[in-house]
């Protein structure tokens, strides 16, 4: 079959900052055309697609129209996550898949209305958790499995980064567009389900930040899990990675991930009578290559399409990762433990 018979178009929806970065993407990928690209300001789509010299693309100011004058296969969303839930909504309605931006929504009722459509429509809705494409994240997940059952997973988060814009004025910068990543990852690590969070946000007296730069949180998991967040996003000095610096302690030892690319890992041998048991570091192999963030979900969610999997990010799953996001912020306002079925 000739090539551009296989060839899936795409209708690629906001023109911003990442937006960008999702075009270069889809440009690349030896199967994808982007058909069309929308943005509700028409001169950024049409002055992207000149930028880019995206010569089969047109701009569109709005997703319907564009919906009606392309044949598409799918929709990709990276508009603010305000519009996440209007965007889906219509491409899933109309019959596409949608390959969407996190976080899936500015609420728990948006994402609701999005899974109930994508039920409804039988069409697949992914959230692109672009921080699970990572090979040092996998191979972390591994060195936990090798421990036993985990029963603590905690993650420090500190970084100092100055955006300037939206960020700087929302009331929960850090949980809502931040940690929305690092809860989704503790799922991925440890495979167990959230059940209830506690948490508490602030702002130290120095944050450029008008809402809360700061928050701790701790998180009842199935299997008997603790998660333990402590995060900032106004710290300066001293800083981790993006991903956060990692502890998990399983039945049998402990592993250490610094979120860059050292990965430790201790098992307990048999040693009775000792106050503190022997241990042994475990030799780590190095981890094979992958294809790594949004290029990684746009190839899981591409497979998915073909095979009809279910891929990594399905709106089902995803909206727990949402419900830790939405739990925090209830448990801080409230001063209370949440449990994620209030919100589900
Ligand atoms: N995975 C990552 O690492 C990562 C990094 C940055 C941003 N993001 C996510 O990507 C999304 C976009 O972020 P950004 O930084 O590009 O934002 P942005 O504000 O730079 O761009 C958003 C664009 O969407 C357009 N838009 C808004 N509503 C629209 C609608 N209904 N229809 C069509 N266009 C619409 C806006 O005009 C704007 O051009 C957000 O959900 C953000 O959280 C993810």
């Amino acid at each position: 079959m000739p090539d551009y018979l296989l060839m899936k178009r795409a209708i690629l929806v906001g023109a911003g900052g990442m937006g960008q970065t999702w075009a270069d993407v889809l440009n690349h990928h030896d199967q994808v055309q982007i058909a069309a690209w929308v943005d509700t300001d028409f001169s950024r789509a049409s002055d992207a697609i000149q930028a880019k010299n995206l010569i089969d693309t047109k701009p569109y100011g709005s997703l319907k129209e564009a919906i009606k004058a392309e044949s598409a296969d799918f929709v990709v969303d990276v508009t603010i996550p305000e519009a996440h839930c209007s965007v889906t909504v219509e491409a899933l309605r109309s019959g596409l898949p949608v390959l969407g931006e996190k976080p899936m929504a500015a609420s728990m009722e948006q994402a609701k209305q999005m899974v109930a459509a994508s039920e409804e429509s039988g069409k697949l809705y992914m959230v692109s958790q672009s921080r699970r494409y990572d090979r040092m994240l996998i191979a972390y997940r591994e060195a936990l499995r090798e421990n036993g059952t985990l029963g603590i997973l905690n993650v420090d988060f500190y970084l100092g980064p100055h955006f300037g814009g939206f960020r700087d004025e929302m009331e929960s910068p850090l949980i809502l567009d931040m940690a929305i990543h690092t809860f989704d990852q503790a799922r991925f690590l440890s495979g167990s389900k959230p059940l209830a969070a506690y948490c508490y946000e602030s702002n130290p007296h120095w944050s450029w930040m008008k809402g809360a730069g700061c928050a701790t949180a701790i998180f009842e998991m199935s299997d008997g899990l603790v998660f333990n967040y402590r995060g900032s996003w106004v710290a300066e000095g001293c800083l981790t990675s993006w991903e956060g610096e990692w502890r998990g302690v399983g039945e049998r030892g402990t592993a250490l991930w610094d979120g860059h690319n050292a990965i430790r890992s201790e098992e307990v041998l048999a040693g009775d009578g000792e106050f503190f048991r022997p241990v042994r570091s475990r030799n780590l192999e190095a981890p094979p290559e992958i294809l790594e963030g949004i290029r990684g979900s746009l190839g899981e969610f591409l497979e998915a399409l073909e095979s009809g999997s279910t891929p990594q990010g399905e709106c089902h799953d995803n909206i727990l990762s949402l419900a830790m996001v939405f739990a925090c912020m209830k448990s801080s306002r409230e001063k209370r433990r949440v449990e994620i079925s209030e919100l589900i």
